[in-house]
């Protein structure tokens, strides 16, 4: 990336040299003109902007992506894939993007967000139409709901009056107050437009752990009958999945009307990670760090990370989260 902008740079700076040279019999206030816009050229060259050159879906990219560095997981890669692809090929969409991605942790839900920036905006999660929010992070305190709800709903509306393909990840959806994500419904509407603003191209993705208990139970059940992992279907998770998120008290997203104003568009679940998806996720580590992928190495630090429920060790407790840091100490 910053190669290409430095050649870019250079470049326009040639063209700029051809340019004033090429203009010399002409008045200063040409030049001075031509200098202004070439400027605004090198200026949009070096910013982000919110343009085709800076925003641009790449549907193979994602596929291949998702193909590639995301393991264990048939279900969320196939809805991913589909959803995004659909949304981003269409040019007048009635309403934004809304996915719910569910899961334990560690089995890649910011990961997946991550691949989906990657290959719509050239600066990935770095580019400036991304937002994330994290409850604790971003809404620690309970009596300042009122402030927080007011302050989001500027910032979305402001950010995507800036640029309609802007993108919202919520983290940890389950810890945020219901007051909070009420105050962002309207935005997921079917509305063209809110108080002048449309935010018909924009997506949301809300994470949460919620559900994660009913998906592992799913999987621990079609292990435990002996069938292959890649035969669960969305549908044999969907209902036990609806349910756990309904009744889950604490996962305020679900107790507003987010559900049954169907703004949700896909539930997308994230299946418990296994000792092989775990040394996949070694090997492409290990790829992304320059290092030779070793398969001793990944054997090696798969059989080190915690597995679950005690008797049948069949999940990974943290599924590929700590592999990153963890690999420093066996390589
Ligand atoms: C889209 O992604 C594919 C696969 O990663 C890549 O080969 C191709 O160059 C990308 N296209 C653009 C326009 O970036
Ligand atoms: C866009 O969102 C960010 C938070 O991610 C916020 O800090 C910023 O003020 C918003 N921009 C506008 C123009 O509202």
């Amino acid at each position: 990336m910053k190669a290409t902008r430095v050649y870019l740079l250079l470049h326009v700076l040639l063209s700029v040299g051809v340019l004033v040279h090429t203009f010399e019999p002409f008045t200063t206030t040409l030049v001075l003109g031509v200098g202004a816009a070439l400027g605004r050229t090198i200026y949009n060259y070096l910013h982000e902007s919110c343009d085709k050159k800076w925003i641009a879906f790449n549907a193979t990219g994602l596929q291949v992506d998702l193909e590639a560095k995301l393991f264990g997981q048939h279900i969320a890669s196939r809805i991913i894939l589909k959803a995004v692809t659909g949304f981003m090929s269409n040019d007048n969409p009635k309403k934004p993007l809304v996915l719910s991605l569910h899961g334990w942790t560690g089995t890649g839900k910011n990961f997946v967000s991550q691949l989906i920036a990657d290959n719509i905006y050239k600066e990935g999660m770095d580019s400036s139409f991304v937002h994330i929010f994290t409850s604790e992070l971003h809404f620690p305190h309970l009596s300042q709901i009122d402030t927080y709800k007011s302050q989001l709903q500027q910032w979305i509306k402001g950010n995507v009056s800036n640029c309609a393909h802007s993108m919202f990840i919520f983290d940890e959806m389950d810890k945020m107050h219901p007051g909070l994500i009420d105050s962002i419904k309207p935005y997921l509407e079917y509305y063209e437009k809110v108080d002048g603003v449309s935010y018909r191209k924009a997506i949301f993705i809300f994470l949460s752990n919620a559900g994660g208990e009913s998906i592992i139970q799913t999987t621990l059940d079609f292990w435990k009958a002996g069938r292959d992992r890649e035969e669960l279907e969305l549908k044999h998770l969907e209902t036990e999945l609806s349910v756990s998120v309904f009744n889950n008290k604490r996962s305020g997203l679900w107790h507003t009307s987010l559900i049954d104003k169907n703004l949700v568009d896909f539930f997308v679940p994230f299946l418990p990670l296994e000792y092989r998806h775990v040394t996949q996720c070694v090997m492409a580590e290990m790829e992304a760090k320059g290092l030779q992928p070793d398969q001793n190495v990944a054997v090696q630090l798969a059989r080190d990370v915690l597995y679950f429920p005690k008797t049948e060790r069949v999940f990974s407790v943290k599924g590929c989260k700590t592999i990153a840091s963890k690999l420093d100490f066996y390589t």
